[in-house]
């Protein structure tokens, strides 16, 4: 079993990774760790003990961690997960307690615990990791990898059609703390960035078949998505909307789902026009080598994808 932390800011589609996460037997899901950013801190960490609540995996720990980005304030999301962030599902209120760790310091001792172990998914703004690496620098080589929902790369039109930040061409994630994705980027950590090129695809999507048997199964998880579905397409959205973090844990899963290609990546910390960008320079000449290498996803098999997905929602 794969080692896996999952740090996340439910959202509607966290809380679908987190489902994926602490089903799947390829990982062992160690924890959950809470950032601002789809909402504020203290509903991204209710929202987690929901979903674990709702799964009945009140033995995994969830640490709460970053309130704010690092040097910013929290921005407004243009989209938004219903006014409980979670797309109206309404779970019960939580009654599994908080780690007393902070998510930095829980991320920092389980990494050090199990080096070369453990795989970072980063499913929200990376303000948790960047604190944790920069109070504890050491961990870098000894974390497995990071597997992030991160950024937008110019492979596709969904990179920029779908961009989810506040600026023509960002990504949520890396819109929220620019300085804290930076940080990541630049830190030599073996870093995997599945951007909106691949995880908001259009053919991220479910058939009214696969949504009936959603509705219709005993699982709360399955009944969960189908709401989160018809509450995304009430708005004019598609599914993918639902799944897009899914995608970090599949790929974890199975890492035959994405391939991959390595790139020199900045990100935009500047304000303005590019605000949260992620800069892929891919020239043939005058490469700018002082950029970090990135893993990003290039393509992906959305149907095993789905597949795999509906697969764990329903059993
Ligand atoms: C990211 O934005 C958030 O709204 C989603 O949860 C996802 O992590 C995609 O850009
Ligand atoms: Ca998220």
């Amino acid at each position: 079993m794969r080692k896996v932390v999952l740090d996340c800011d439910p959202g509607m589609d966290d809380s679908m990774a987190i489902v994926m996460a602490a089903k799947s037997e390829a990982l062992k899901l160690l924890a959950v760790t809470t950032v601002s950013g789809n909402y504020p801190v203290e509903v991204t960490s209710r929202n987690a003990r929901k979903v674990l609540e709702m799964l009945s995996r009140t033995d995994i720990p969830v640490a709460r961690g970053m309130a704010h980005p690092m040097v910013r304030q929290s921005p407004k999301d243009p989209f938004t997960h219903g006014a409980d962030g979670q797309a109206e599902n309404n779970l019960p209120e939580p009654k599994m307690p908080l780690s007393a760790l902070h998510a930095a310091d829980l991320i920092i001792k389980l990494v050090m615990a199990n080096p070369g172990e453990v795989a970072i998914l980063c499913t929200g703004p990376m303000t948790n990791l960047a604190m944790a690496i920069t109070k504890a620098p050491e961990i870098v080589p000894m974390i497995e990898s990071v597997i992030a929902i991160s950024g937008a790369f110019g492979l596709n039109e969904y990179a920029f059609l779908n961009a989810t930040g506040d600026t023509p061409q960002s990504e949520w994630n890396v819109y929220v703390d620019p300085e804290a994705a930076d940080i990541v980027y630049r830190s030599g950590v073996k870093l995997v960035a599945l951007g909106l090129d691949i995880a908001t695809h259009f053919s991220v999507n479910f058939s009214e078949a696969q949504i009936a048997a959603f509705a219709a199964s005993d699982r709360k998880e399955a009944r969960f998505l189908s709401r989160a579905i018809r509450f995304v397409n009430d708005r004019g959205f598609d599914a993918y909307c639902t799944i897009i973090d899914c995608m970090a844990v599949g790929y974890a899963i199975d890492p035959t789902l994405v391939a991959t290609k390595a790139y020199r990546v900045g990100v935009e910390t500047k304000d303005g026009l590019t605000l949260g960008m992620t800069v892929r320079d891919g020239r043939h000449h005058h490469v700018w080598e002082q950029l970090p290498l990135v893993n990003v996803g290039i393509s992906a098999d959305h149907g095993r994808f789905l597949q795999l997905l509906s697969e764990l929602t329903l059993q």
